[in-house]
């Protein structure tokens, strides 16, 4: 008989926060890479946020899974003060196709702090109601889609970089080539003027 569950929890990273040129953290990156290769094979899914050197984690699967999973995150030097947030039976995975969502830091979830009055990402401080406000944000927020990286965390060329910074990026590029182009004219014009006796 299938015994589906949710389970949610906080967490505080023990690494330092360097991120890398893709703006995700180094250590974070493995650990999405460990859990897309083996959650499939547990039938666990879920999703991960990682802010202000705290994690929130939503896994969901049979509850022996869970047990599992969740007794080796535990045992994880990586991180520390593990707190079980909630976790409740489910009739079906709602981060189904996701063996582990990561959303980067998401302006949604700013907003979401503010208006709760918080001014740092410390959920083990979350009411409920700030627990399920989070979630609806990561079943909601974009997936970022940075995580081909090899064992030691290095990423792999040609990978797709986060839509968000891959965004900014062309962005910056585009908006400097017309800067250049502007001074370039003005430049030439002030030439031609001096040139043509003006
Ligand atoms: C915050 C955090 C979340 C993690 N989430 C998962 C997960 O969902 N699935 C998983 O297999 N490992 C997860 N890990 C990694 C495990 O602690 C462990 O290192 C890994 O499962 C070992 O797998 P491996 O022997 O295949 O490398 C997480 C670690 C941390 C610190």
């Amino acid at each position: 008989m299938s015994n589906l569950q949710r389970l949610v929890y906080s967490s505080r990273a023990t690494f330092a926060q360097v991120q890398d040129d893709s703006g995700i953290n180094r250590e974070v990156a493995r650990i999405l890479m460990q859990s897309r290769r083996n959650n499939p094979r547990q039938g666990l899914v879920g999703a991960l946020y990682f802010g202000d050197g705290n994690f929130f984690q939503c896994l969901e699967g049979e509850a022996e899974a869970l047990d599992e999973v969740c007794e080796r995150i535990r045992q994880d030097s990586r991180h520390t003060g593990m707190k079980v947030l909630g976790r409740h039976p489910i009739k079906s995975r709602s981060f189904s196709v996701w063996a582990m969502k990561f959303v980067p830091n998401a302006m949604q979830v700013q907003i979401l702090l503010v208006s709760r009055g918080l001014t740092r990402f410390e959920p083990e401080k979350f009411d409920e109601s700030t627990i399920s406000a989070m979630l609806t944000l990561l079943r909601q927020g974009a997936d970022a889609d940075l995580l081909q990286v090899d064992a030691s965390g290095n990423r792999r060329s040609g990978n797709r970089l986060p839509e968000p910074v891959a965004a900014t990026a062309s962005g910056h590029s585009g908006r400097t080539a017309m800067l250049f182009g502007a001074a370039a004219l003005v430049v030439i014009a002030c030439i031609a003027w001096l040139v043509l006796g003006g």
